[in-house]
C-alpha cells in the first residue's frame, strides 16, 4: 500500500550531504547535555518531590533513565545505521514506511515545538525574576503570556530570547555548537556547585519517611521528571552535520545522558537531603533549597545556571526541529522551501525561521508552562517507535554495516517499548487529550497533502510546491 512505502538506507545516505559536517564527538556530547539539563532538574523536581515521590524522588530519576538508557541503546544504532538528518522520523522511514514516518515526524515537531515554547516561558520566568533582584521591573504588559487577570499580553523575553537563538541557529552550526559549550559549562559549574556545597547542608532525617506517597507516587515521579532527560535524542537530528556519524553519534547521545542520570540523582539526593520533601513545592527549588539554609549567593549564581540552562536546550530544540522540518520537506511532505539550504553557513535558512516563528508566537501570546506533560508524551511515543524500529530493522537491513548495535535484540527493544508505554499510562487524561488531537490534525495533513506530493510518489498526482 501506498502509505507504507519504505525507504532503503542507501537511498537516504544519497539525499544526505548539502549542509557542512563539522561536529565531533564531544561537540555532540556538549550538544546532548545542552539539550538535557534545563527546567527538568531546575523547576520540575520541586513538585515530582513534594506532590509525588517524597525522597523516593531518586528513585523516580532511576527510573527514567534506564527507560532513557534502553532508548538511547536503539537511537544510537538507527543514528550509526541511518546517519541522516530527522532522526526518529527518518528512521521510521526505513523501518515502517512513510505513514508512520509521517506520525513520527508530525510526532517530533510536538516535541520539540512544545518544548521549546515551554522552555522559554520558564527560561522568561528566571530571567524577569533576576532582572527584579536587580530592582528593574518590567511592566506586566510585556513580561507574560496573555492573561487578562494579570494584565499581561505578550510574554516579551520570551519570544526575544527565540528569536535571538533562531539567528545564531541561523549563523551556522559551528557557531551554534560553540556558545552552546559555553553555556553548557556554566550549568555545569552551577550544578556541580549546588551539589558540592549542598552535601555539607544534608541532615539524613529528611530522607525518612523515603516514599511517602508509595511505590505509585514514585512511578507517576518517574514520569513527571522524565522531562528532565528530554533533548539526548535530539543529538540525533545533527547526523549530517557530524563528521564521522557512525563511531560519534552512539558517543555523543550515551556519554551525554550517562552524564545528566548521575548529576540528577545527586541532585535529588541532596536536594532532598537539605529541605524537608514537603516544602518543595516551589517554581525554583534548587534555589530555595539554597536559600534554605542561607546560602543566597550561591542561589542567585543558580538563577543564572539556570537561565544558562533554559538558553541551551532551547537552542537544541530549536536546532532539532529545524533539522527535522527540512528532512520532512526534503521528502515532500511538507512544501520543499522548508529544505532550502542557504548562506555561507550552509544552514536549512528558510525551516529556522519558521520554527522560531512559529515557536516565538507560541510563547509569546499562549500560557504554556503547564505543557511539559505534552512534550513527556510526544517523546515516550517516539523512543516506543524506534524501540520497536530496531527489531523491523534487523528484519529489513539485516545484513547492513552498522556501527553500534543493540545487544539482546529483541528482548532489550521490547522491554524499552514497554517501560515508554508504561510511563505514558501514568501520564494524565488531559495530556492524552492533547496528544490525540495533535495526531488527528497530523493524520489529515498527510492525507490532504503529503501523501500526494511525497518523494516516494512516482504517480501523476506529484506536484513540487
Ligand atoms: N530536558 C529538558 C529540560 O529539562 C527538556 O529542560
Amino acid at each position: 500500500m501506498d502509505i507504507f512505502r519504505k525507504k532503503t538506507v542507501g537511498s537516504l545516505d544519497e539525499s544526505a550531504g548539502k549542509l557542512n559536517r563539522t561536529l565531533s564527538a564531544l561537540d555532540l556530547t556538549a550538544l546532548g547535555v545542552g539539550a538535557i539539563i534545563g527546567t527538568g532538574i531546575f523547576v520540575l523536581t520541586g513538585v515530582a518531590a513534594a506532590v509525588h515521590a517524597g525522597p523516593g524522588l531518586i528513585i523516580s530519576f532511576a527510573i527514567a533513565a534506564l527507560t532513557c538508557v534502553l532508548s538511547a541503546l536503539c537511537y544510537s544504532e538507527f543514528a550509526s545505521t541511518v546517519p541522516v538528518s530527522g532522526s526518529a522520523y527518518a528512521y521510521s522511514y526505513v523501518a515502517f514506511g512513510e505513514i508512520i514516518a509521517w506520525i513520527l515526524g508530525w510526532d517530533l515537531i510536538l516535541e520539540y515545538g512544545v518544548a521549546a515554547a515551554a522552555v522559554a516561558s520558564g527560561w522568561s520566568s528566571y530571567f524577569t525574576g533576576l532582572l527584579d533582584g536587580f530592582g528593574l521591573h518590567l511592566p506586566a504588559a510585556i513580561s507574560g503570556a496573555y492573561d487578562a487577570s494579570k494584565g499581561s499580553i505578550i510574554d516579551l523575553p520570551a519570544v526575544i530570547i527565540i528569536f535571538v537563538i533562531t539567528y545564531l541557529l541561523n549563523k551556522g552550526i559551528k557557531e551554534t555548537a560553540r556558545f552552546n559549550g559555553i553555556m553548557v559549562i556554566v550549568k555545569l559549574i552551577v550544578v556541580l556547585l549546588f551539589i558540592g556545597v549542598g552535601a555539607f547542608y544534608v541532615k539524613p532525617v529528611n530522607w525518612s519517611p523515603f516514599l511517602p506517597f508509595g511505590v505509585g507516587g514514585v512511578i507517576n515521579g518517574a514520569a513527571t521528571v522524565f522531562f528532565a532527560y528530554i533533548g539526548f535524542d535530539a543529538v540525533a537530528t545533527a547526523a549530517e552535520e557530524v563528521k564521522r556519524p557512525q563511531r560519534d553519534l552512539p558517543i555523543g547521545i550515551i556519554a551525554s545522558l550517562a552524564i545528566c542520570t548521575l548529576l540528577y540523582i545527586a541532585v535529588s539526593l541532596v536536594l532532598t537531603g537539605i529541605v524537608p520533601y514537603s516544602s518543595l513545592n516551589v517554581g525554583d527549588p534548587v534555589a530555595f533549597a539554597l536559600r534554605f539554609v542561607n546560602q543566597n549567593m550561591l542561589a542567585g549564581l543558580t538563577s543564572v545556571g539556570a537561565i544558562a540552562g533554559m538558553t541551551t536546550v532551547l537552542l537544541v530544540m530549536l536546532f532539532g526541529m529545524t533539522r527535522l522540518l527540512f528532512a520532512i520537506s526534503r521528502d515532500g511532505l511538507l512544501t520543499s522551501k522548508l529544505s532550502n539550504v542557504s548562506g555561507k553557513a550552509q544552514t536549512p535558512t528558510q525551516s529556522t525561521w519558521v520554527t522560531g516563528s512559529l515557536i516565538a508566537i507560541l510563547t509569546g501570546f499562549v500560557p504554556l508552562n503547564k505543557l511539559a506533560n505534552l512534550t513527556s508524551i510526544g517523546t515516550l511515543f517516539a523512543f516506543a517507535v524506534v524501540s520497536l524500529g530496531i527489531i523491523a530493522l534487523r528484519r529489513n537491513n539485516a545484513g547492513n554495516k552498522s556501527g553500534f548495535k543493540v545487544p539482546w535484540v529483541p528482548y532489550l527493544p521490547l522491554l524499552s517499548a514497554a517501560a515508554c508505554i508504561y510511563l505514558m499510562i501514568n501520564l494524565q487524561a488531559i495530556t492524552w487529550i492533547g496528544f490525540v488531537i495533535w495526531m488527528i490534525v497530523g493524520l489529515l495533513i498527510y492525507f490532504l497533502y503529503g501523501k500526494k506530493h511525497s518523494g516516494l510518489n512516482n504517480g501523476s498526482e506529484k506536484t513540487n510546491l
